[in-house]
């Protein structure tokens, strides 16, 4: 760019995506809430095979037909809140860390697997505990 110094262009190259994330990631840090035991999360036809869904504080997903895994829905990296399942994973907002719909890291920086949260399927429902 002309006119600028380039000291001023490599410390806004630097600095413009550290302030971005930091926005981002201090609105999606929160407590999760996690299901009593016996409370239903979902029926079963909600939870797409192949894929998943987030319910409340809990990513519900069926990574096969008839097997189902549910986790905190907060991200191990820093614990942002995941919003929801995206084709086969389950990615965060804030540094990108997407998960695998086992709960397994497919790309960091988180390097934990998502936290498990028993649940147990009761006929066409998915149950917590
Ligand atoms: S909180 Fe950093 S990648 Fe999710």
């Amino acid at each position: 760019m002309p006119g600028l110094p380039r000291r001023v262009l490599l410390i806004g190259a630097a600095v413009g995506p550290l302030a971005a994330c930091s926005l981002d990631t201090d609105k999606l840090i929160r407590p999760a809430h996690l299901p009593a035991a016996g409370q239903v999360l979902a029926s079963t036809g909600d939870i797409p095979v192949g894929s998943g869904k987030v319910v409340a504080d809990t990513v519900l997903t069926q990574p096969t037909a008839g097997v189902f895994k549910g986790f905190v829905a907060r991200c191990t990296h820093a614990g942002c809140v995941l919003p929801d399942v995206s084709g086969d994973t389950i990615n965060c907002p804030c540094h990108g860390s997407r998960f695998e719909l086992d709960g397994a890291v497919a790309r960091g920086p988180a390097i934990l697997p998502l936290t498990p949260v028993a649940i147990t399927v009761r006929g066409n429902e998915i149950v917590a505990g």
